[in-house]
């Protein structure tokens, strides 16, 4: 999947500023950079929630999305999945699947930011999409919930082969999940390369400083 330039600014300040890149078909590209490097500003922009400077990124197929933070209906956990049109058992099996059963009935306002994150993992992977855009979905998650999304998040791109753009904090997330590593630093391209290399040997220094930061 090839991609335009794509620049964004706010007022002078330009927050994104990326040359055309093509994304791999069928590969799990992580983005990774420090606090406000552009990431959800790129994730955003790719989701089609936010134009870009010279107008939006053409669309070549489904996109599904899980922004950064989501909120669920005020409404019962099972019925928020079946919002999708899904039946009652494939709901369950959903439920089941990323550990939320227990909390079926449960009104989902009132769950924890971990299991509302889960709940909206659930929730988009009850469909297929081409391109599947993820901005930190295991931020709010502990290690056991975290292994389990990245579990079915392998499972369901191996059965639809979908595009994924996995922005994440996580430089292990990203090296267990990732074939393709994005660094940004100051909404620019720092680095993009094949995930085991470039986290082993990053050819930029602001990677290394990054890499030697969390000590991998
Ligand atoms: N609506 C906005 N108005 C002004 N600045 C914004 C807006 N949205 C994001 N930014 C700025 O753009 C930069 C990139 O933000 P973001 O993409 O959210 O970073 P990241 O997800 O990498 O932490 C940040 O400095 C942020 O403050
Ligand atoms: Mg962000």
């Amino acid at each position: 999947m090839k991609l335009p330039p794509i620049t964004k600014t706010y007022g002078s300040r330009g927050v994104l500023d990326l040359p055309a890149l093509e994304l791999e078909d069928g590969v799990i590209h992580a983005v990774i950079g420090a606090n406000g490097s552009g990431k959800s500003t790129l994730a955003r922009i790719l989701a089609g929630v936010l134009v870009p400077d010279g107008g939006a990124v053409p669309r070549t197929g489904r996109v599904g999305y899980m922004p950064q933070r989501s909120y669920p209906f005020r409404m019962s956990v099972l019925r928020n999945l079946r919002l999708t049109g899904a039946g009652r058992d494939r709901a369950m099996a959903q439920l089941e699947a990323f550990g939320l059963a227990g909390l079926a009935r449960q009104n989902a306002k009132g769950l924890s930011g971990g299991e509302a994150a889960r709940l909206a993992l659930a929730r988009l992977l009850m469909e297929e999409y081409s391109l599947l855009i993820l901005d930190e979905p295991t931020a709010a998650m502990d290690v056991a919930a975290t292994l389990l999304a990245e579990e079915l998040l392998l499972q369901y791109q191996a059965r639809t082969g979908c595009t994924v753009i996995l922005v994440t904090h996580s430089l292990t997330q990203a090296r267990r999940l990732a074939g393709q590593v994005l660094f940004l630093r100051d909404g620019h391209l720092a680095e993009r390369g094949e995930a085991g290399e470039l986290l082993r040997h990053p050819r930029c220094a602001e990677t290394r400083a990054f890499l030697d930061f969390y000590a991998l």
